[in-house]
């Protein structure tokens, strides 16, 4: 059966937190070895792919000046991916509503992509495997397999090999939002140069934390949480300490640098204690702004607008 596939197609795409984040050693091609625990949020972009005469692109929201809306863009270039691949034109216009932070360590780019590809297999009916969507995605970059994925994973090698994890119910987050970005290049060289310098902190095994996970046990988790790339973080943004200690002051359990930061990401008790956190944190004056988010939810997948 032939089933027509309504223009526009929009796609959920979801943002990450790296529960825990080992940087390894920087490798020939310029990336450095991972070892990382993606766990995909809540707080999502919507991308929506309509036909068009041309390949075009727009960014809609808050922080929407700050994205580049040509082949800068990932999404852009998931487009022109897929449709030399597909052997046709890239004729779509894509419309990109963010609200994940820009350059936040929060994938925001990378699952735009991610969500693109999903957006326009829909579209162009090409009925794409897992594998092949998967190889795409790490062709775009070392993050958009995991967006394409969500939920909670083991990343290694330039993060792009996943491996899932078992975990129990929902976490609750609280997201504070800085105001500029960092470049993921940038940061990833001031650990390189912090490390040559002396020895930052490094993070320990997983075992435990893949028990908290498994337990679905926030308190346990909390401890667990880490980051390698957060002293790089904290080296080039100094005022990211004081967002840290004020959301562990809110009530949080624990915080984190998101990736390569700046978003700080903290991990409540429960959805009211996220909630308390959040407010008192908007008050403190030590971000941009204030999300809560939980997780992990699925990968980019179209959304059902049936009913609507
Ligand atoms: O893969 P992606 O293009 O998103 O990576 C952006 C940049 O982040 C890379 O060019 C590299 O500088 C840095 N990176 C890294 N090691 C990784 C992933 C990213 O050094 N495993």
């Amino acid at each position: 059966m032939l089933s027509v596939v309504p223009s526009p197609v929009t796609v959920r795409a979801p943002s990450k937190v790296n529960l825990h984040l080992a940087v390894g050693d920087l490798r020939d091609d310029g990336y450095h070895e991972l070892r990382t625990v993606f766990h995909a949020l809540s707080l999502s972009d919507e991308v929506s792919v309509a036909r068009a005469d041309t390949l075009s692109l727009r960014v809609r929201g808050a922080d929407a000046a700050a994205v580049p809306t040509d082949a800068g863009n990932l999404a852009w270039r998931a487009a022109a991916l897929l449709a030399e691949r597909a052997g046709r034109a890239p004729e779509v216009a894509i419309t990109i509503d963010k609200g994940i932070p820009v350059a936040g360590g929060m994938a925001g780019g990378s699952t735009d992509a991610a969500a693109t590809l999903v957006a326009l297999d829909a579209l162009w009916g090409l009925g794409l495997t897992r594998d092949d969507l998967d190889e795409f995605a790490a062709e775009l970059g070392s993050d958009v397999p995991f967006c394409l994925h969500g939920g909670t994973a083991i990343g290694t090698g330039r993060g792009e090999r996943l491996v899932p994890v078992l975990s129990r119910g929902t976490f609750h987050w609280v997201l504070a939002l800085a105001k500029g970005g960092l470049s993921t290049p940038v940061v990833f060289r001031e650990l390189d140069r912090l490390r040559a310098e002396g020895s930052p902190p490094r993070v320990g095994g997983l075992d435990s934390l893949l028990q908290a996970l498994a337990a679905g046990d926030p308190h346990a988790l909390a401890p667990l949480l880490g980051n390698d790339l957060q002293a790089a973080a904290l080296s080039l943004e100094p005022a990211l300490r004081r967002t840290l200690r004020a959301g562990v002051e809110a009530g949080a359990l624990a915080g984190i640098v998101s990736g390569s930061g700046p978003t700080c990401a903290f991990l409540c008790a429960d959805a009211a204690a996220a909630v308390t956190v959040s407010a008192e944190l908007a008050g403190a004056g030590v971000c941009r702004t204030v999300r809560v988010a939980s997780g992990p939810v699925p990968g980019a997948r179209v959304v059902d607008n049936s009913h609507h």
